[in-house]
């Protein structure tokens, strides 16, 4: 069976160059444009609230150039949900967000956020979004997110990625496999990322269930070396080689 694993290539880090000038250079837009000729599979944006990188602008305009998928994370406020059914990008990813993180630091709380995060699924998924949840490769928030409505989870990689030796490396493998597996028995499809690079992905690349990898930090800080078009082939490169496409 030939199994197909999609990457999206999450572009914000290019807003944030752009934004430590406050100017129109480098354009996530054009960044998405040189991903997508490079073969990716799809184009991952985050809106957050304090619009510190990525701007409406940037959306809107992502959603009518790009040809792959767009993939919108965003929080689940009545604004973000407002904005998505605005725009309706192909993919919603629910994360959690808290003012002045560096980066998301977690998996959505479903259960804690259940009645909040059921509402976003259902107007999300009736405007046609697919809707995917960012979560911990955690079994019980993995069944709250179906239960939630949701298409598909988002495992968090970080934990795996951030392993400081080889047998934390191994238990992390371990728990993103079995959380996979439950995602898989329960209809889920499953996505994974956070911390993703060319030399930890191929493990990742073959969990059970899965269908895309979403990979920002490292594509684009190895594109300051190798060009953008070089460091997303380097990944779909791995991507490949691991899964037979
Ligand atoms: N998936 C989610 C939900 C994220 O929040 C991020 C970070 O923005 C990523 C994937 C990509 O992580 P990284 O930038 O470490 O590749």
């Amino acid at each position: 069976m030939i199994v197909v694993v999609r990457l999206s290539v999450n572009v914000d880090h290019v807003a944030t160059l752009r934004e430590a000038r406050g100017g129109i250079e480098p354009d996530p837009v054009a960044a998405a444009v040189i991903c997508e000729l490079a073969g990716a599979d799809g184009i991952t944006v985050h809106l957050r609230g304090d619009r510190r990188h990525i701007k409406e602008r940037d959306v809107r305009l992502l959603r009518s150039i790009v040809k792959t998928e767009l993939n919108l994370e965003m929080a689940i406020t009545e604004e973000m949900v407002n904005f998505a059914l605005e725009v309706k990008p192909d993919q919603c990813t629910l994360v959690p967000e808290r003012p002045g993180e560096r980066t998301t630091e977690g998996g959505l709380d479903v259960i804690k956020n259940m009645e909040a995060v059921k509402e976003a699924v259902k107007r999300l998924r009736e405007a046609g979004i697919r809707v995917s949840i960012f979560v911990e490769p955690d079994d019980e928030q993995i069944r709250a997110a179906k239960e939630a409505g949701a298409d598909r989870v988002e495992l968090n990689t970080r934990a795996y990625s951030e392993a400081s030796t080889l047998e934390e490396r191994e238990m992390e493998l371990e728990r993103l496999n079995h959380a996979a597996h439950v995602a898989g028995e329960l209809g889920l499809g499953v996505n994974a990322g956070h911390g993703l690079n060319v030399r930890n992905l191929g493990p990742v690349a073959e969990l059970p269930n899965l269908l895309e990898v979403s990979i920002g930090h490292s594509i684009i800080s190895r594109a300051v070396f190798l060009g953008l078009e070089g460091a997303v082939k380097e990944i779909l490169e791995v991507l490949r080689r691991k899964t037979g496409q």
